[in-house]
C-alpha cells in the first residue's frame, strides 16, 4: 500500500491530549493508590468495628474471656465521632487483629509506620506490643510502645519486615489490665511516592508517571455524583489533618454481580490536596470534577433544585480559590496551611460527571453563567451522559453548543466492533461547536459494562484503532482518558481496567500498553497520512494518523493492521530527513485474546528496532494484528 505523508500542520496536538481518569472504584484509592494498609483506622465505617476482630475466638468478633472491644461515640457531631475503647479483663494477653484491604502487602525488609492516639486513664495498661503476622499468624515484624500517657497522645513506631507477605495483617495486644481508648490506627509503608508520610503506593504512582499523563482528572466517575446527594464527594470534607476528614460509604460499596466489597468506604486521606499534588508530580494538569447538584442517574437521580444551587457553585468557587488563590485567601490559605503556597495553577474544572438530560443543562447554565462572570480563566468541562451514541449525546451537543460550552466530556464503553468503526467519528464533526474530553472509554470484550470483560489483545488494538481517529481529529478532540484506571484483584466492582494490582504488585495490562505508546509518541503537530487521498480508517484492517513533534524535530507515524494478514506500505517522508535510520516501536500479541497477567506479565510489551531506508522511502510490514509507532528524525 502506497501512503502519502504530507508535513503541512494541520492542527495543534494538545499536551492535555492523552492523560488519567481517576476514579476511587475497585479500591482504587483506598486499599489501592492511598498507601495506608489499615482499613477503618478511625472506627467510623457503618459498622465501626469492621475490618478488626479477636483472631484467638472467632475471626468476626472482639470479645473473648480476656477482654472486649467496642467502639465509643466519642463527639457526637464531629467528623471523627467514634474511638475504640478496649477493655482487658485480665493478662491473657487480649489483642485485635486488623485484616487491612484484603490483606496488607508487607515486603521484606521494608520499614512500615504505625501510629496511633491512645488514652490510658487508668494507666493500667502498661504497653502494647504491634506485630505484623503473615496469614498463618506468625509475626514478621514486631514492636513494644509503652503507654505512658493518660489523656490522648500520639505514639508512632517503626517496624522492619523480615519476609515478604501477601495478605499480613497488623495484630495489636494489650498488656496489663483495665481500659485503653484508641483512634486513627494507621500504618504505612515509609517507602511511599516521595516518601510522604501521607503518602500514595510507590509502584502504581510510578507506572502513571510512566504514561508522562497530560492530565489528571479526579475524582471519579460516580462517586461524585454519590447514589443520593448527600453522598455525592465534597471536596472541602477531604482537607486537612487526617482525623478531621469524615469517612463515607462509596458510591461503589457491594455495586455489581460479584458482590464483593461489602466493606467499600472512603476515608479521604487521599483527597483534594493530595490529588493536585499527584497531578503536579506528573506533570499533569489538575482536573477537578464537581457535583452539578444532581446524584447519580443510575441511582436515585436526585436534584437540587435550579433556585438552590448556590451552595455547589459556591463550592466551585472557592475550589479555584483553593487551587489558584493567594495565600491571603481563606481557601489559599487553607492549601498553603497544608504546605503548598505555591498555586496548584488549574485551568479546568469539570461540572457534573456523566449527567444527562434537560436537567443536566438547566444546571450547567446557572454553574457557568457565575463561573464565566467571576472566573472567564477557567475552562469549564460539561457532560454529556453514559456510553453514547444516539439522540443522548445529539441532545446534549445541540443545546451546550447553543451555551457556547468549551469542552464535552464522552463516555464510551462499547464492544470491540464499534471502536474499530469509530475511527471516523469525528471526522465530520462540527468544527464550530464544543472541543471533546473523551474522557471515559474502554473496548469490552464479552459484553458492554460485564463484570466477565477481559483485558485482551483485541480490546486493545480496538481502542488503538480508535485512537488514531482521536488525533487525525486533534483540532477537536483535546484531552482522552481510559476508564476505569485501577483496581484490586481481591475488590473490584468494574473489568477491564487499565491497571490491575494485588497488595504487592501491579500489572500493567494490554490496553495500558497502548495508552502510552500514543501517549509517549503523540507529537506535537498534526500532519496527513493518507492513502488514494483518503485516510486510513479501517481499510483493508489498516488504520493510522500522524504527527510532527516538535521539540525532537521527528516525524512519527501510529500504525494499526487489525487484520489477521500482515500489511505492507511504503511512503516517502517528504522533507531531508537527518538520518535514514527510523524507530519502530511495535506492540502485538500471540492472539487476539492474548492477556498480560501477574504469572506473564510482560506478553503484551513494547519492542523496539530500527529499520533503515533510503531516497527518503520507507518500506514496512506491519505485522498481524499490531501497533507500530515509526518515528524518523527530520533534520
Ligand atoms: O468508570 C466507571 C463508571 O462509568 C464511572 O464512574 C461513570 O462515570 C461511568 O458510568
Amino acid at each position: 500500500l502506497k501512503l502519502d505523508v504530507n508535513l503541512t500542520p494541520i492542527a495543534k496536538i494538545q499536551p492535555t491530549m492523552y492523560g488519567i481518569f481517576f476514579e476511587d472504584i475497585n479500591f482504587a484509592a483506598d486499599g489501592g493508590l492511598y498507601a495506608e494498609l489499615v482499613k477503618n483506622r478511625s472506627f467510623e465505617f457503618e459498622q465501626p468495628l469492621m475490618g478488626w476482630s479477636q483472631p484467638a475466638t472467632d475471626p468476626y468478633s472482639t470479645n473473648d474471656d480476656s477482654g472486649i472491644a467496642n467502639t465509643l461515640n466519642f463527639a457526637e457531631n464531629t467528623t471523627n465521632k467514634n474511638v475504640l475503647r478496649v477493655n482487658v479483663f485480665n493478662d491473657k494477653n487480649y489483642s485485635l487483629v486488623n485484616e487491612g484491604f484484603r490483606g496488607m502487602g508487607i515486603h521484606k525488609g521494608e520499614t512500615y509506620r504505625l501510629s496511633f492516639y491512645a488514652a490510658n486513664p487508668e494507666g493500667t495498661i502498661k504497653r502494647v506490643v504491634a506485630q505484623l503476622v503473615d496469614a498463618k499468624g506468625k509475626a514478621i515484624a514486631s514492636t513494644t510502645i509503652p503507654t505512658t500517657h493518660k489523656d490522648w497522645h500520639k505514639y508512632s513506631q517503626t517496624l522492619v519486615a523480615n519476609t515478604t507477605e501477601e495478605k499480613a495483617s497488623l495484630k495489636i495486644t494489650f498488656e496489663g489490665k483495665g481500659t485503653l481508648d484508641m483512634d486513627m490506627i494507621s500504618l504505612f509503608p515509609k517507602n511511599t511516592w516521595k516518601e510522604r508520610e501521607n503518602g500514595l503506593r510507590k509502584d502504581l504512582v510510578q507506572l502513571l508517571a510512566d504514561l508522562k499523563p497530560g492530565f489528571l482528572r479526579f475524582p471519579g466517575g460516580c462517586i461524585i455524583e454519590g447514589r443520593t446527594l448527600a453522598q455525592r464527594y465534597q471536596w472541602k470534607n477531604t482537607l486537612g489533618q487526617l482525623d478531621n476528614r469524615p469517612t463515607m460509604i462509596s458510591r461503589w460499596n457491594t455495586e455489581f454481580k460479584h458482590k464483593l466489597t461489602p466493606d467499600y468506604f472512603q476515608s479521604f486521606g487521599l483527597g483534594f490536596y493530595e490529588y493536585f499534588q499527584l497531578a503536579e508530580d506528573l506533570g499533569a494538569e489538575p482536573i477537578p470534577v464537581l457535583n452539578c447538584g444532581i446524584a447519580c442517574q443510575f441511582n436515585s437521580g436526585e436534584l437540587v433544585p435550579v433556585s438552590e444551587l448556590d451552595p455547589y457553585i459556591q463550592d466551585a468557587i472557592d475550589l479555584i480559590e483553593f487551587a489558584n488563590g493567594t495565600t491571603q485567601s481563606p481557601w489559599g490559605k487553607v492549601r498553603a496551611d497544608m504546605g503548598h503556597p505555591e498555586p496548584f495553577n488549574m485551568k479546568y474544572i469539570g461540572i457534573g460527571n456523566e449527567q444527562w438530560g434537560p436537567q443536566y443543562i438547566e444546571r450547567f447554565k446557572v454553574f457557568q453563567k457565575v463561573l464565566k462572570e467571576k472566573h472567564p480563566e477557567i475552562i469549564l468541562i460539561s457532560g454529556s451522559g453514559p456510553f453514547a451514541d444516539g439522540q443522548m449525546f445529539d441532545y446534549a451537543h445541540r443545546e451546550l453548543k447553543k451555551l457556547n460550552a468549551e469542552i464535552i466530556d464522552e463516555h464510551y464503553y462499547r464492544d470491540i466492533a464499534w471502536f474499530k468503526n469509530n475511527a471516523t467519528r469525528y471526522d465530520n464533526y462540527d468544527r464550530n461547536g464544543p472541543k471533546i474530553f473523551a474522557g471515559e472509554y474502554a473496548a469490552q470484550s464479552v459484553a458492554v459494562v460485564s463484570p466477565e470483560n477481559k483485558n485482551s489483545w483485541e480490546t486493545a488494538l480496538a481502542e488503538a484503532a480508535f485512537i488514531t481517529g482521536l488525533e487525525r481529529n486533534a483540532d477537536v478532540v483535546q484531552l482522552t482518558s481510559y476508564a476505569p484506571l485501577m483496581a484490586h484483584t481481591g475488590a473490584w466492582q468494574w473489568s477491564p481496567n487499565m491497571i490491575w494490582f494485588n497488595n504487592l504488585q501491579v500489572l500493567a495490562t494490554a490496553n495500558y500498553q497502548v495508552q502510552k505508546l500514543f501517549s509517549t509518541h503523540k507529537g506535537s503537530e498534526l500532519v496527513s497520512i493518507t492513502h488514494a487521498g483518503k485516510p486510513l480508517t479501517g481499510q483493508n484492517g489498516l488504520y493510522a494518523s500522524a504527527a510532527t513533534d516538535q521539540p525532537e524535530n521527528a516525524l512519527l507515524i501510529k500504525l494499526v493492521n487489525t487484520d489477521a494478514d500482515a500489511r505492507h506500505i511504503q511512503f516517502t517522508v517528504p522533507a531531508p530527513v537527518k538520518k535514514s535510520i527510523a524507530t519502530i516501536t511495535y506492540l502485538g500479541a500471540k492472539h487476539l485474546l492474548s492477556e498480560n497477567s501477574f504469572a506473564s506479565p510482560d506478553q503484551i510489551k513494547p519492542e523496539i528496532h530500527r529499520q533503515g531506508f533510503k531516497n527518503n522511502t520507507l518500506t514496512y510490514t506491519a505485522p498481524p494484528h499490531s501497533v507500530s509507532v515509526i518515528s524518523i528524525p527530520l533534520n
